[in-house]
């Protein structure tokens, strides 16, 4: 038996399920789903939280006032955004930009594991305390607060994904602008892991 043909989805297969996905609440309210974007061969993708006004409104991930200080950083960072695909946990905005409850949670993470399994990236970045903690209670990593995990290179034996390195998210830096050096340090480690990594 041969084990070289690979059979996950291809990421427009599973933005299709997500556009038209009624798994919970969230679709109700929504002008649009945000399921992310960019190449289906990344070497890196990076996870926030859920979408907020502005991503609702276009249909694509981090566009407002957090996507523009984050692709600041990446550019400083020499990450290209062109190259990394870019998305949320939570794929419809919860009202008023609330954290997404257990339900949505679990409509929800599966297609987020799906865009991992089919792009398998070399590295995962995960931003915010919110999505790192649903990432902790999928992967069994530690159950510790973002401002202790960020930076830290973890191994997902379990995924394509070879390592998860949390930071804060974006949003957090507009509001603590003390927190940008730890971003950009935590930047700096994604593209140690992405030189190192085949
Ligand atoms: N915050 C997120 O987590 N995702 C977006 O797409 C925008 C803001």
């Amino acid at each position: 038996m041969r084990f070289d043909e690979r059979t996950e989805p291809l990421l427009e297969d599973i933005a299709q399920k997500i556009i038209t996905c009624r798994k919970c609440a969230l679709h109700e309210g929504r002008k649009n789903a945000v399921p992310g974007e960019g190449p289906q061969h990344a070497r890196l993708m990076m996870v926030g939280e859920a979408p907020g006004a502005k991503e609702d409104e276009s249909g694509r991930p981090f566009v407002g006032q957090a996507g523009k200080l984050m692709d600041e950083l990446l550019a400083k960072s020499g990450i290209k955004r062109e190259d990394t695909f870019i998305t949320s946990v939570i794929k419809c905005r919860p009202p008023d930009n609330r954290n997404p409850n257990e339900s949505e949670v679990i409509s929800c993470v599966p297609y987020t594991l799906a865009q991992l399994d089919s792009i398998c990236p070399a590295v995962i970045v995960i931003m915010g305390n919110v999505a790192y903690q649903i990432f902790a209670e999928t992967f069994y990593l530690p159950k510790k607060n973002i401002s202790d995990v960020r930076g830290k290179g973890f191994r997902l034996h379990s995924t394509g994904a070879r390592i998860l390195v949390p930071t804060y998210h974006p949003a957090a830096l507009i509001y603590n602008r003390s927190l940008i050096p730890q971003f950009l340090d935590d930047m700096k480690t994604v593209q140690y892991h992405l030189k190192v990594l085949p």
